[in-house]
């Protein structure tokens, strides 16, 4: 498993102001945004291209794009949500899958409650969007998900990881996957609740409102 953590003035910026309380919703929203655009950046940069012949107006040349499958994009619902248009802003050809998935706050387990992907990803390169890697069970049984059906490569696009949540998901991978995962901040530790130190606080409720 690689562990990008990305390490770049902006990010270090936006990452402050989101893990500020008082910041606001609306604000927080725009900003998780712009930094998931900055994450993109550098979590594509292995994505699968092919050569493309085109004619500019002097000549004719070989260039680059995308190649097909076209990558798929994991949000994990509910957060994932707010990273999903940073994500496809540089990606906007990418299909979008979908995974539910809820943690237990006492137990911590982690059960899926949706999905809306298709049955055989093999071959596809897959961004999955999730921000807070705490315990790492929920990445855990979502990448374990996408390789059931197939997937290889797995790129995670976090903005805060733990300690403990990303020695616990290089463990339990297996490793025919080729597994990356990209971040703003590998923090201290996680609290007795499960919570990241020192952390952002729960990003679906500061992204979406306490439900
Ligand atoms: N999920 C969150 O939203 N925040 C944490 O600190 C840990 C898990």
């Amino acid at each position: 498993m690689r562990v990008l953590e990305i390490d770049h003035p902006l990010v270090a910026h936006k990452l402050t102001v989101l893990r500020d309380k008082t910041t606001h919703s609306s604000v927080f929203r725009q900003l998780a945004d712009e930094l998931v655009t900055l994450l993109a950046y550098e979590a594509t940069r292995n994505v699968r291209v092919s050569p493309a012949e085109i004619e500019t107006p002097v000549t004719a040349m070989t260039g680059t794009k995308l190649a097909n499958p076209k990558p798929m994009v994991v949000p994990i619902l509910r957060a994932g949500l707010g990273m999903l248009h940073g994500l496809t802003t540089l990606l906007p050809t990418a299909e979008v899958g979908f995974l539910g998935m809820v943690r237990n706050e006492e137990t911590l387990e982690v059960t899926t409650y949706a999905n809306r992907l298709p049955e055989d990803l093999t071959g596809r390169q897959c961004f999955v969007l999730d921000p807070m890697l705490a315990t790492g069970h929920t990445l855990i049984a979502s990448v374990n998900y996408l390789h059931e059906r197939g997937a290889r490569d797995i790129t995670c696009v976090t903005l805060l990881s733990a300690p403990e949540g990303l020695k616990t998901l290089e463990a339990a991978i297996d490793s025919s996957v080729d597994l990356t995962v990209v971040t703003a901040a590998i923090d201290e530790k996680l609290n007795e609740k499960g919570y990241i130190v020192p952390g952002l606080g729960d990003a679906g409720d500061r992204l979406f409102g306490v439900v």
